[in-house]
């Protein structure tokens, strides 16, 4: 006998940034004010202090593979992986990934 399917869980996003974990342990850090987050948390905090109703999942590895940067995708723009180097301004890294919030928040 076949399980039930589980009823969705809403998330409440309208996009997702998913973030290579392999590129982030290898980096140890190198994001935000501080220069020490890992790219997920530092996207997080900038997401959620700008209001906008994107998330960030870490994934595991997406066969790009940088040396001193990190992989990332947006769900929406499936096409084009963008590779972060460290240091790279928040605001870079969004534009990068191709998100505008500047009508957020
Ligand atoms: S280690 Fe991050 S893409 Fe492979």
């Amino acid at each position: 006998m076949a399980k039930d399917v589980k009823k969705p869980l809403r998330t409440g996003w309208d996009d997702v940034i998913l973030v290579c974990a392999k590129c982030e342990r290898k980096l140890k850090g190198g994001f935000g004010p501080s220069g020490k987050k890992d790219l997920s948390k530092a996207l997080s905090r900038a997401l959620d202090d700008s209001g906008a109703r994107i998330g960030v999942v870490e994934t595991l590895c997406l066969d790009v593979c940088p040396r001193g940067g990190v992989t990332a995708i947006l769900a929406s723009r499936p096409g084009q992986f963008s590779v972060i180097p460290a240091e790279t301004p928040i605001d870079d890294i969004l534009a990068d990934l191709g998100l505008d919030l500047s009508h957020t928040g």
